[in-house]
């Protein structure tokens, strides 16, 4: 692929060859998009060339994903449904949030009638918990969606407006962590989210790996690790034997995130609900090339420098380093379940019982959805619920069997 303005030969820095994704036929982008695109991978290029020709990867993935405008979370992109790149729980059927709603209710009693949704996508979750809550008699006094992206927080004032206007008047939008909170804070697939570090363990020497532009193009390129990052990928490997050119991630923004909340929490729970593992599990010996992950129009590579903006970039979260920071940081890990497991304690299959049979069709579609978030195979296992809290004596419901706190 080159330059696409034929004719004319771009100035030297100003177009970047996009990168090409292995073996994947990906939809084309419609033109405005690669414009978008072109003008973030040249951002980040200008970038790049200004802090002495390379980036970590973390700055890369906060780039690609946040820059104000054009980052894929920032911009214009569908992301989420079926006519997005990916689909999370509560896009799949409202009983993800119907059945979430035992927990909160219970949080909400214990701690003070408020909450605070990080990341509310499309704004679905929020309709469907409201919903249930408000059906449970127990609708919170507040609740504040704490969401980077403008064009986001249009979208979820725009579902709640639709959906639910009664309840508009107890939903605002915060930019940024309060200062003090007391109540619950909910994060559905925000962890995965967050810009991670790359590093590369070659026996005793610890590379950190990067981003350069060669050639017209983003490479990788590998540095002595350093700082934080080279203490942690240390303690990592302290534990457990890793092959040489072993390659995983280190989630640097969402430790860092999980202290910040630490100390505005003052009673209360965060309920973090993503995929990943304990520490053991996500550096085991046979996952050598890491957990990162890009979603484009329902494809799933492993390309993080196709389509700059365009596409989603995540990691898998690794559990242990969330609770050691939460823990470090005055915060009590109060639960850590499958999200299977939360979902049956909390009480799915009362919620599914209580829809009417009587349209085959609507039943069935939800009986699948249902089948997505439980299945083994699926969301089942894969995805963890896990809930951190200060103040919060009485165990909690959604964690009553199949607690896997041990584990981390
Ligand atoms: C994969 S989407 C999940 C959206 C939604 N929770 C859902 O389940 O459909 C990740 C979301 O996390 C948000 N996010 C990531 N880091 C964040 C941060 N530090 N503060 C607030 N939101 C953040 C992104 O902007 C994005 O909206």
């Amino acid at each position: 692929m080159g330059a696409r303005h034929a004719g004319r030969p771009p100035p030297i820095g100003a177009m970047l060859i996009r990168s090409p994704v292995a073996n994947a036929a990906l939809p084309a982008p419609e033109a405005e998009a690669l414009a978008c695109s072109d003008a973030l991978s040249r951002h980040i290029a200008d970038e790049i060339a200004g802090t002495g020709g390379w980036i970590g990867f973390d700055r890369f993935m906060e780039r690609a994903l946040y820059t104000p405008a054009m980052g894929y979370y920032a911009g214009g992109a569908r992301k989420f449904g079926a006519a997005g790149d990916f689909v999370t729980a509560p896009e799949l059927c409202a009983a993800f949030g119907q059945t979430l709603a035992a927990q909160v209710a219970q949080l909400l009693a214990l701690s003070a009638p408020r909450i605070i949704e990080v990341g509310a996508g499309s704004g679905q979750l929020a309709v469907d918990l409201l919903g249930e809550l408000e059906r449970r008699g127990a609708l919170p006094d507040s609740y504040a969606i704490l969401e980077l992206s403008g064009e986001l927080r249009a979208r979820q004032g725009e579902k709640l407006a639709a959906r639910a206007p009664h309840l508009l008047p107890r939903v605002s939008w915060l930019e940024r962590l309060p200062t003090h909170f007391d109540g619950v804070v909910l994060a559905n697939e925000v962890l995965d989210a967050m810009p991670v570090g790359l590093v590369v363990w070659h026996g005793d020497d610890i590379a950190e790996r990067g981003v350069a532009v060669d050639d017209g193009r983003f490479v990788w390129r590998e540095r002595p690790a350093t700082g934080a990052l080279l203490a942690k990928a240390r303690a990592v490997a302290a534990d457990r034997e890793l092959p040489p050119g072993y390659l995983s991630e280190i989630p640097l923004a969402a430790s860092a995130w999980i202290a910040e909340w630490a100390a505005v929490l003052g009673r209360g729970a965060l309920l973090l609900i993503d995929y990943g593992f304990p520490r053991r599990e996500f550096y085991h010996p046979q996952r050598h090339a890491g957990t990162l992950m890009c979603h484009y129009r329902h494809h799933a590579h492993g390309e993080p420098f196709y389509l700059p903006g365009l596409q989603d970039i995540t990691a898998h979260v690794d559990f242990t380093a969330i609770v050691e920071s939460a823990c470090g940081a005055g915060l009590e890990l109060l639960g850590y379940a499958t999200q299977a497991n939360f979902l049956f304690n909390c009480g799915l299959t009362e919620v599914l019982a209580r829809t009417p049979t009587d349209d085959p069709r609507s039943y069935l579609a939800l009986a699948g959805a249902a089948q997505k978030l439980i299945s083994p195979a699926e969301m089942g296992e894969l995805f963890k619920v896990m809930a951190l809290g200060k103040g919060i004596a009485e165990p909690l419901l959604g964690f009553a069997v199949g607690d896997r706190s041990v584990t981390l």
